[in-house]
């Protein structure tokens, strides 16, 4: 499988740190130290469906492939705008594509996830054309009146246009479920027979919980990946993470001993867009030229779940 189109798409309005201490206990110091976060990008008027057509009408176009070449459409989301129908078959409507398609749900590692099961498809011969949409909305499944969490993520929408080829070499996907230290439920409904049934709570989560996570799992699968491709570290020439937070990514930076200018980071200015932020990065990156044909590149995300999904791609791409 190889990747032969990246796009991306952005709400309009910019949240910065300094508007948020007009509402919350915080501060840009707090923010900025913490995690790198400058401003973030927050939906208004638009909906996931919108950013998600954008980025796939994008992605289709930089692959030069049309619409009708794509064979499966992946959507990523934790929630999508409609609980039914999927995202996945309302992209395929709108983008006038002629194929299944399905959502689902890795929480922050759903990029990797759905790369990997794009390559599935791909390599098994299900599919010659896989379209890979990761679109969510963070800002409608944060509290935001509990500074720990909504000061944290951005929104946004990110695509891929995967096709036949080599360049996907192996993944690494993990998870650890624990209802504990991340977890949003939705409304519950109103069945007089559900006895089980939890109230609606926004997004919740134990930081510090995450961070230890983060820091521990994402060096130690990257390093089992490379492992098993022979590869060692440095001949990585890129390292596309999860923009959760910055301290996470110097950690890991760290732990692996190389240099800033293999880890590029939007986190400043995009905040944690949950599946979404590899994509972007990824889009972001291929557009500003940061990529040479041939180039090695490790992708790793970390999330709800809690999951981990780890890759290693060259990228074929000209
Ligand atoms: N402004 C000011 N103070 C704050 C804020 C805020 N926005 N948020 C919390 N604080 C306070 C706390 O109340 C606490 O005060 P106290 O000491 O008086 O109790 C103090 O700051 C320290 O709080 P901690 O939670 O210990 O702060 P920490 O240094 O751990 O940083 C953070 C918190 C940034 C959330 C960090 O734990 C982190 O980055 N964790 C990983 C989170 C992550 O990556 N999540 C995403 C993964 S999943 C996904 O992507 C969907």
């Amino acid at each position: 499988m190889n990747i032969c189109g990246t796009g991306s798409s952005l709400p309009k309005f910019e949240l910065d740190n300094q508007r948020l201490t007009t509402f919350l206990d915080t501060s840009d110091e707090w923010i900025t130290t913490r995690t790198g976060i400058h401003t973030r990008r927050v939906i208004t008027d638009e909906t996931l469906l919108g950013m998600g057509l954008e980025a796939g009408a994008k992605a289709l176009e930089d692959s030069g492939l049309e619409a009708k070449d794509i064979d499966f459409i992946l959507c990523s989301t934790v929630q999508a705008d409609t609980v039914t129908p999927s995202l996945a078959c309302l992209i395929q409507a709108g983008l006038g594509a002629q194929c299944a398609g399905v959502d689902i749900n890795g929480a922050c590692a759903g990029f990797v996830y759905a790369l990997d099961l794009a390559g599935a498809l791909i390599d098994s011969g299900r599919a010659r054309h896989v379209l890979v949409v990761c679109a969510e909305a963070m800002s409608r499944l944060c509290d935001w009146t509990d500074r720990s969490t909504c000061v944290l993520f951005g929104d946004g929408a990110g695509a891929a246009v995967c096709g036949p080829g080599e360049g996907y070499l192996r993944a690494r996907l993990t998870s650890r479920g624990d209802g504990e230290i991340m977890y949003m439920r939705p409304n519950p409904g109103n069945s007089p027979f559900a006895t089980a049934a939890q109230p609606y709570a926004p997004m919740h989560m134990a930081g510090q919980e995450v961070y230890k996570f983060a820091v521990s799992t994402v060096p130690k699968d990257l390093l089992a990946l490379l492992e098993g491709a022979g590869l060692t570290p440095d001949q990585v020439d890129h390292y596309l993470l999860h923009q959760a937070n910055k301290r996470i990514l110097d950690a890991v930076r760290t732990r692996l001993r190389q240099g800033e200018e293999k880890f590029p980071s939007n986190i400043h200015c995009r905040g944690n867009t949950s599946s979404a932020s590899l994509a972007i990065l990824l889009d972001e990156l291929n557009r500003a030229g940061h990529f040479r044909k041939g180039d090695l590149l490790a992708l790793s995300a970390f999330g709800a779940g809690l999951t981990t999904g780890s890759c290693l791609l060259k990228w074929t791409k000209e």
